[in-house]
């Protein structure tokens, strides 16, 4: 079976895209199989920037097909931040300090406007070209305080639209039914079923 590599070196994304992108006539590899490979830098101004970057550039190494995703949230009320730098908002560390860095940049907020959304942009390269990119959202709001422990990241700070669970309170098969990786990641998958399994 041929081998498609996902480009992401955060575990718990990588299990999610794993547990999406499941069922395709392909083995689907993450970079643990490639310690070597060069951390990519996030540069980009957008999603597509450096979802593209990171797709090609490990696909360049590899030699493999490879699926990127780059996400984040952007909250109305900061003007669209964190954004791109979602990942390393605030310079913090760790999810718990960055979720505790976003609560205070709302401080005093009212519910009605602390609406955001979360953004995914995949890209599949290979070949040496960029054979599929797609963006989606999931909107919603951000609590005043974290709730659940499923999930990663900001999940535990957002209510999507229409539910009263956070994302880190679904089961895995709920998030990605509504999730914006879930719903790019089955537009790639689709597209890698309308194909013919390449060599
Ligand atoms: P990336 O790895 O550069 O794409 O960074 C994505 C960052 O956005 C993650 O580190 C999280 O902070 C945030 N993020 C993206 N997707 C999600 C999600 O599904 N739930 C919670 N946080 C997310």
């Amino acid at each position: 079976m041929k081998k498609i590599v996902l480009a992401s070196r955060n575990r718990k994304k990588a299990r999610e895209l794993q547990e999406i992108l499941n069922g395709l006539p392909y083995e689907i590899v993450t970079l643990e199989a490639f310690p070597d490979c060069p951390e990519v830098i996030e540069d980009g101004e957008t999603f597509e920037a450096n979802s593209a970057k990171k797709a090609a550039e490990v696909s360049a190494f590899t030699g493999l097909w490879a699926v990127a995703d780059d996400s984040g949230i952007a909250v109305d009320a900061l003007g669209g931040e964190p954004g791109v730098y979602s990942a390393r908002y605030g310079d913090k560390e760790t999810d718990e300090e960055r979720n505790e860095h976003l609560l205070e940049n709302l401080q005093g907020v009212p519910d009605d406007e602390r609406t955001g959304r979360f953004v995914c942009c995949a890209s599949l390269y290979g070949e040496g070209k960029l054979l599929y990119q797609v963006t989606e959202t999931v909107e919603g709001r951000i609590l005043h305080a974290e709730r659940g422990e499923g999930g990663f990241g900001y999940d535990p700070l957002f209510l999507p639209d229409g539910f009263e669970v956070t994302t880190a309170e679904m089961t895995p098969e709920q998030k990605h039914q509504i999730s914006h990786r879930g719903k790019a990641l089955r537009k790639v998958k689709e597209f890698l079923e309308s194909l013919e399994p390449h060599e």
